[in-house]
This record gives C-alpha cells, structure tokens and sequence, in this order.
C-alpha cells in the first residue's frame, strides 16, 4: 500500500531524512515513533506528497499510485491525495464552519482551502457524513461550529472525513498528542477500529510508546533522519528505547526513566510462566 524507496531530505543544510526504505502492506497498523525532530512529520509529509524529497533521490508511491518520484511530485498529485485520508496538526479543519461541513467536503475529496467553503451537498453526501460522525462518536456535534469541539473531538471529525473520504490509508500525525487519557484512548480505539473492520492501512506517529505497543502491531522508529528499527512492536527492547529517546525518556516515560514500566513483559521478549 506504501512504498517509499530511498528517499532523502536535506533542509538547509539538514539531513531529514536519510535514505528512507518503507514498504507497508495494505490493512496494517504501523507507529512511527522517534524522539523530537527525528523526521516523523517529514516522512509522512512526503507519503502523502505535501512535501518533495532532495532530487535524485528515490520514490513514494501510496495504493499504485506514484506521489513523487526523483524530487518531483506527480503531475495529478491533488487527485491522488484525495484517496489518502490525512489527520496533521496543523492542516486539518476549518473552524468557523459546521462539523458536518468540514467531513462533507472530505466526500468530495475536496479540501476547504482549495474549494471555498460555500457549497451544496446531496442528501447521499449528508448521509455518509453522519453516519461517519455515528461511527467516530460524534454524531450530536455535527451542526455545531467546528471550533467548539475539544481536541479529541476534533481529531475525531478528521477520521471521519477519512471515512468519507473512502480513502485506504490513513496518516495521523500524532493525533493524540494533545488529549488526556481517555480522548486519547478513544481516538486510538476509533483507529484501530477503521483498522480491523474496514481494513483500513494506518500510520500514526505517535510520542508515547505505550500506546505503539498497545495499538500497533508493527513500529518503525527514527533517529535523526534513518530508521533505526522496523519490526513488531514487541520486539522494542528498554535499550532501543532508550537509545531512541535518550535524556528525554525521563520526561516521556515518567521520573524513574522507566522505559521499562511502560513496556509490558510480553513487548519486552521476556516470557511469562505461562508462555515459556
Ligand atoms: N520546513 C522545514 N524547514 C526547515 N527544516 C525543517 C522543516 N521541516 C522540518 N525541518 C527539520 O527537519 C527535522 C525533522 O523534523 P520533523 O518535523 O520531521 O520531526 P518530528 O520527528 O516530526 O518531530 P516532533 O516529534 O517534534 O514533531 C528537524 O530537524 C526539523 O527542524
Ligand atoms: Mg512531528
């Protein structure tokens, strides 16, 4: 569903990342974790062809489709990208509309910012949008301003408009990152939902391990641009971890820098009485 194949990025100077090969099968579950500026953001930016690689430099392709190739996007890269849902912090929904407004236009493939906000949606349209927004559980919000919703709301009317965007893959760019606990679980549940029933291929990046090991089977983690480890989650071990996030693992996994606290025994490969 996903093939990246050598890709680089160099910002000014910076390499963000360095020679990227990720291949993702369809209806996988896949965390991209790393610490803070590893390139997360950056690769999924380049999946979905927001942003082009170095020239010369390797190939993303999403569903058959090519997003770009060689530093250059495809020609027909608007229309393709209708068919990738994409949850990003910072390009998601238009306020000042309606719920409902904001997942309809995902019906159309259309992006608010492309289109205009004005508008006519057919009956079949608002039906699809409200039964995404049964599923997300978020249907009593669909005429209220967007701009109400709290954050976990929000990140759920995104999935939704990937719902009726019919598109088969999903990137979420840390779409929990700002939610308490419980909105946090509940977005993760919805993915992984859309994940198992609709078959749905799901990259999230996310800052907490703890929810990669309880929702992902598979992670792949960055380090400064490279990807350091791609295998089943329960392969991470307290040392990759560690590695992984260094000093900032206090702060992540809580005082103790108890990586291990928050990686059950099963994730870290030791076997349980019953198992062994
Ligand atoms: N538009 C840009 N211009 C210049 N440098 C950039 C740009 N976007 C990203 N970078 C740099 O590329 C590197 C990777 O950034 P990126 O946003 O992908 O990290 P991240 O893993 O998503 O981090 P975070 O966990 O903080 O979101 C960083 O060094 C960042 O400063
Ligand atoms: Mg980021």
């Amino acid at each position: 569903m996903i093939h990246v194949t050598g890709l680089n990025k160099t910002f000014s100077g910076v390499q963000a990342l360095k020679h990227i090969d990720l291949h993702i099968k369809p209806g996988e579950m896949v965390a991209l974790i790393g610490s803070s500026g590893s390139g997360k953001s950056t690769l999924m930016r380049h999946i979905c062809g927001l942003t082009v690689s170095d020239r010369n430099s390797g190939e993303v392709k999403v569903n058959g489709y090519t997003i770009q190739k060689n530093g250059a996007l495809s020609g027909n890269i608007r229309d393709i990208r209708t068919h990738i849902g994409v949850i990003f912090q910072q390009f998601n929904l238009v306020g000042r509309i309606s719920v409902a407004r904001n997942v309809a236009l995902g019906a159309l493939g259309r992006t608010p910012f492309l289109h205009g906000l004005a508008g006519h949606f057919s009956p079949e349209d608002v039906e699809l949008t409200l039964r995404a927004l049964e599923r997300v559980g978020i249907r009593d919000k669909a005429w209220q301003r967007t701009s109400t919703l709290s954050g976990g709301q929000q990140q759920r009317a995104a999935i939704a408009r990937a719902l009726v965007q019919r598109s088969e893959v999903l990137l979420a760019d840390e779409p929990i990152a700002s939610l308490d606990p419980e909105s946090a679980r509940n977005v993760m549940d919805t993915l992984q939902e859309l994940n198992r029933t609709d078959g749905m291929t799901v990259v999230v990046t996310l800052h907490q391990v703890d929810y990669a090991v309880r929702y992902c089977p598979r992670t792949v983690a960055l380090k400064k641009g490279e990807i350091v480890f791609d295998g089943p989650t329960r392969d991470l071990t307290p040392a990759m971890l560690n590695s992984l996030y260094g000093a900032e693992s206090r702060e992540l996994f809580g005082e103790k820098s108890s990586v291990r606290a928050i990686v059950p025994s099963s994730v870290r490969g030791e076997r349980t009485a019953a198992a062994a």
